[in-house]
């Protein structure tokens, strides 16, 4: 299956098959690849280096392991690539592979973006959170000590590649992790998805799961293509996301995982519009059942009074407010702003 993502500067395919993984040497050979430089994880690393190994032994390549976590977004990360590739004199006729999850994703873009004033690369999304949403729609970026993706920008990859086999090997929470993102495409836009979702048996079997990838990837394609630089349409992927950074933060970034965060964010939000009629009414019991379906927390057990030096921080709050992407019902969503001071009342309904 191809979609393409079709933009007034770029368009790029995205190629979602089982055992894509092994087509990779004949796939770069078709793009006139010969020399590249591939960045993965320690995890990803162990796990299929010795079949990208195999993959790549025709060209000329050089490979950069991170460790695995969130803290391998940092500037030092950058210029270890940077002077990786200088060493190895990667141009801008070369190719950059990204092969690992968010992490690796956003990492490698931003320092494509970057060497030479911008490499080729493509994404090899190995999770189920960066084949639905990270690996797609351009944003890369690393963290600042201050907070999460402070630095960064839109470079969108020259192909993505999606092997739905390789989440055969991620832990059940980081797969939980990318199935929050998955209920929130059904959520804002997809109904059928919701409902997909909401029938099926779980764990998934692998043909449900390459559905649900493809349709999320849908949803994503449609929002990134309407609104590239997330001007206005494109918030709506926020669903769960305000309330969710808040969560994270208060826990440190230890406490839940992304997902986990944003699956909590959805009820909540979701609640609080329910409660402020602007949602149909039951939306929000709905919503908890499918996500403990799943296996995905729906209450923090944070009080709101906690939350709110967070929430006022929110990268995405306007001079006025705060603007919150509201499902109003199953497959349709909106984004409501709610001023400064209506925001304790609106969320403590
Ligand atoms: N650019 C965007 O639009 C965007 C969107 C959402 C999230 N993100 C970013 O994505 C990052 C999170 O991505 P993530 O959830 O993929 O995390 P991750 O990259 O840290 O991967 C999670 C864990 O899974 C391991 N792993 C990866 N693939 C595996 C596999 N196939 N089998 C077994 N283990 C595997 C990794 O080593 C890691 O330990 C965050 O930094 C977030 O800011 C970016
Ligand atoms: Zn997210």
């Amino acid at each position: 299956m191809k979609l393409t993502i079709n933009l007034a500067t770029a368009s790029y395919p995205i190629i979602i098959e089982s055992a894509l993984r092994y087509q990779i040497k004949t796939r770069l050979i078709q793009m006139g690849c010969n020399k590249i430089a591939i960045v993965t994880d320690a995890t990803v690393w162990a796990l299929y280096g010795e079949l990208m190994r195999a993959e790549l032994e025709d060209f000329e390549y050089e490979l950069t392991v991170f460790s695995p976590g969130e803290n391998a977004k940092s500037h030092e990360n950058l210029m270890v690539l940077y002077r990786n590739w200088l060493d190895f004199d990667l141009s801008r006729k070369d190719m950059v592979i990204a092969f690992g999850g968010g992490v690796i994703g956003d990492l490698t873009g931003y320092a494509a973006v970057n060497f030479m004033r911008g490499v080729p690369f493509i994404q090899i999304p190995t999770t189920l959170l960066s084949q639905v949403d990270s690996s797609i729609g351009g944003k890369v970026a690393v963290n600042l000590p201050e907070g999460k993706n402070l630095i960064g920008t839109f470079y969108h990859p020259n192909e993505v590649w999606i092997d739905t086999d390789f989440l055969q090997s991620l832990p059940e929470r980081v797969f939980k992790d990318g199935m929050a993102e998955v209920v929130k495409a059904g959520c804002i836009m997809d109904r059928n998805l919701y409902q997909l979702l909401i029938d099926s048996e779980y764990p998934l079997g692998s043909s449900m799961l390459y559905e649900i990838i493809e349709r999320a990837l849908i949803v994503k394609k449609h929002l990134v293509e309407n609104d590239e630089k997330e001007m206005g349409v494109r918030k709506i992927l926020n669903f769960g996301h305000t309330i969710g950074h808040a969560l994270e933060s208060y826990g440190a970034y230890s406490r839940w995982t992304h997902g986990e965060a944003v699956a909590m964010g959805m009820v909540w939000v979701t609640k609080s519009a329910e409660g402020n009629g602007l949602v149909q009414k039951g939306t929000t019991d709905d919503l908890k059942a499918l996500l403990h379906k799943i296996g995905l927390p729906t209450e923090s057990g944070v009080a709101l009074e906690e939350l709110m030096q967070w929430l006022v921080r929110d990268k995405k709050k306007t001079s006025r407010g705060i603007e919150l992407s509201i499902m109003h019902q199953p497959g349709e969503s909106f984004l409501h702003e709610v001023p400064k001071e209506d925001l304790y009342r609106f969320l403590s309904v």
